[in-house]
């Protein structure tokens, strides 16, 4: 079963249903993507002439943001009606991405070690098996390629997490079930997360991570600036993204 077809078996909402409504947020420019994108590409490095595969790339923000940088881009994601936005917004402003529909768990279209660098902007928790995931994405790596994965950061991003004020006055992220790894949905009608969200402990990320033969680079927790620092101060001291750019070893990974 799909992604999509499970979220959608669980409340009647998946990416399909909400794909016109995040194309939109997203061109918007309210969501947080600018920072999102800023942070994928201050991991990425220079990516000019690099064989890059984004995955889980929904409308395109960050495939275009990395072929506008000069990469030779790859978007796969597994909605249909996303990978459809991403292709008009490409034809509209053409910047020579090829898009697909594919299972990031799987990238079953893809050939081996036929990628420099993979990135995945906001969707590894969207995915259901973390470990195919890493699979795959390390399968299409060129060995000692890099994987640079944004996430929500699970430490402040938990399910049912709430901003509060603190003691000293600033507002804070008010977490009571981190330990609890479980798919869970947003009740805003509004947010991203009422099509569902797979959350993991900050520990089951790393330890996947190493146990895939990836080594860790960098780890960014980017805050919030302008517009949407003014729209969501908590974010400024708390940070709404963990980011890493991790290098794939030359051996198979570990199981
Ligand atoms: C929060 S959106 C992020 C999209 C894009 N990277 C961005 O930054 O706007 C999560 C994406 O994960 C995709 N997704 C969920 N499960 C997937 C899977 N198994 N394989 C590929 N993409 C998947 C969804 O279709 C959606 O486009």
């Amino acid at each position: 079963m799909s992604a999509d077809a499970e979220d959608e078996a669980a409340t009647g909402v998946g990416w399909s249903q909400i794909a016109d409504w995040y194309d939109a947020l997203v061109r918007s420019g309210r969501s947080p993507h600018d920072l999102a994108v800023a942070t994928t590409l201050a991991l990425a490095g220079d990516v000019a002439g690099l064989r890059v595969l984004d995955v889980g790339c929904g409308q395109g923000a960050a495939t275009r943001a990395l072929a506008a940088a000069g990469a030779e881009v790859t978007g796969a994601d597994l909605t249909p009606e996303l990978v459809a936005a991403a292709r008009r917004l490409e034809a509209a402003q053409p910047l020579g991405i090829t898009y697909l529909e594919s299972d990031a768990q799987q990238l079953a279209e893809l050939p081996d070690a036929g990628f420099d660098l993979v990135t995945c902007q906001l969707a590894l928790m969207d995915i259901p098996d973390l470990d195919a995931t890493l699979a795959a994405v390390r399968r299409v790596l060129r060995p000692g390629g890099s994987f640079v994965a944004v996430i929500s950061h699970p430490c402040f991003l938990a399910p049912f997490a709430s901003t509060v004020d603190g003691d000293d006055g600033l507002p804070g992220r008010l977490v009571t079930r981190y330990l609890d790894e479980e798919f869970w949905r947003s009740p805003n009608p509004q947010g991203v997360r009422r099509a569902g969200a797979y959350h993991r402990t900050l520990s089951t990320y790393l330890n996947a991570f190493v146990r895939h033969g990836f080594t860790l680079e960098q780890a960014l927790e980017p805050p919030a600036v302008g517009e949407h620092a003014r729209e969501q101060p908590v974010y400024v001291r708390v940070p709404i993204f963990f980011a890493v750019r991790l290098r794939s070893g030359v051996t198979s990974g570990r199981r």
